[in-house]
């Protein structure tokens, strides 16, 4: 039997707690994939109370089963890349043997990020300034570097170290570190795990709402990073996909400029960003808290042709009087719930999950509650009444 890619996606803005989820999700597959962007991404996985924040590397990297692949979708910053093989390795974790990275991704240069960081000088996007959009823009013009250039041609990387640029020797050694892994043609490699039965889950990075094709133009990063980012960035049939996982929070966050109609402004705003620690994982910057946006989650769900919807960081709601969700343009007002956890679900949690279904029409099967590995409950039985 041919096996499938399953994706997980973001819906709002980024920071919905994918990794988790992935690394959650993982142990039911054979292979997790990223498919898009860079070191832009932060994705914070606890195990056994350690928090371990992953950029690049797939977060099926804790899972010792698990092949992990860096697909052709992925713009890579090698000196990024080898400070995060070398922090997971200095956990114990083997990185060399179950991480392949594809040819075709393009490499991220200390030129990309002194461009990016120019650029937002005038164009304020508030971008991460890790060179994505600079390389991306490389990219389709056709004058990016990609990881089969650095194999191919010793010259390309001495050219390189001609540049006077302050950090050049790191990234040149970097460059040479990264040509030391399993580097493949992973589409192929992908697509013959399909055909041996192998499930794939495609990790997402950032989110719908970010995305250059459907989000909030010019406020988005620089790549595909709905469902139809899954088939370019791996290079697999639509045929191929199987179920498609919309990962929202409870709430609305969002780092870095751009329109955000929920944005709380109070001392609830700011109560949600202190409860839930929000703080960006790449940049370390506040993030924006607002109301469960659910125009934009059933946007981002049309356009991603979203299956199921797994919500996170359901307690940092916990102990409001009232809790809101923008919907049709308007807010409605839901009872509060007290207290929340993965062996206590409160009746007025599961009247916020049947109002947002009813609108949706898509189940939520899955609610995280907290950040341990343990902090989740599948759904289902309690919505069988
Ligand atoms: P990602 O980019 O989508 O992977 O999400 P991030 O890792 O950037 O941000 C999600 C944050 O929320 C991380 O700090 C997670 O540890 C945390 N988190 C994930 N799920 C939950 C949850 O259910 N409850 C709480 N309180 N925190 C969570
Ligand atoms: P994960 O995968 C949240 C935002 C930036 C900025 C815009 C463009 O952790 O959800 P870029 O550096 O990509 O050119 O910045 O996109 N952004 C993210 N926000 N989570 C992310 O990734 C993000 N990646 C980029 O803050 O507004
Ligand atoms: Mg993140």
């Amino acid at each position: 039997m041919q096996g499938k890619v399953d994706c997980v996606i973001g819906l709002c803005f980024g920071d919905e707690g994918k990794g988790k989820i992935v690394d959650y999700l993982s142990k039911n597959y054979d292979i997790v994939a990223r498919f898009g962007g860079g070191d832009n991404a932060g994705h914070t996985i606890f195990k056994d109370e350690q928090k371990i924040v992953l950029h690049l590397i797939p977060s099926g990297i804790l899972n010792s089963k698990i092949i992990n692949i860096i697909g052709n979708g992925v713009v890579i910053n090698p000196i990024a890349f080898k400070k995060e093989v070398e922090m997971l390795e200095s956990l114990g974790v083997d990185v060399r043997s179950r991480l392949i990275i594809s040819d075709k991704a393009h490499i991220i240069t200390p030129i990309h990020i002194a461009t990016d960081l120019d650029n937002e000088k005038v164009a304020k996007i508030g971008t991460t300034g890790k060179g994505i959009g600079p390389c991306y823009t490389d990219k389709i013009s056709r004058n990016g570097l990609r990881v089969c250039d650095l194999l191919a041609d010793d010259l390309i990387i001495k050219n390189l170290s001609d540049l006077d640029l302050p950090n050049i020797s790191e990234f040149i050694e970097a460059c040479e570190y990264l040509k030391m892994f399993n580097i493949q043609k992973t589409e192929i490699l992908i697509n013959e795990y399909l055909n041996q039965g192998k499930s794939i889950l495609a990790e997402g990075a950032q989110a719908a709402g970010l995305d250059v094709e459907f989000g909030t133009y010019p406020y988005v990063t620089s790549s595909s990073t709905t469902t139809s980012g899954v088939c370019s960035g791996l290079g697999i049939s639509p045929k191929k996909i199987g179920t498609i996982y919309g990962i929202i929070k409870a709430y609305t966050t969002r780092v870095g400029n751009g329109p955000f109609i929920t944005e709380l402004f109070d001392d609830v705003g700011e109560c949600i960003s202190k409860k839930g620690q929000e703080v960006g994982s790449t940049t370390g910057r506040k993030r924006r808290c607002g109301w469960l946006d659910l125009d934009q989650v059933k946007y981002a769900s049309m356009i991603c042709g979203v299956d199921e919807i797994i919500m996170t960081k359901s307690d940092v709601l916990s102990g409001f009087e009232k809790v809101k969700i923008y919907n049709n343009g308007q807010y409605s007002e839901l009872q509060g719930w007290h207290s929340l956890s993965a062996t206590h679900i409160p009746s007025e949690f599961l009247n916020f999950i049947e109002v947002i279904e009813s609108s949706l029409h898509i189940p939520i099967t899955t609610v995280s509650t907290g950040v341990g590995r343990d902090d989740i409950v599948k759904l289902e039985k309690q919505l069988q009444k």
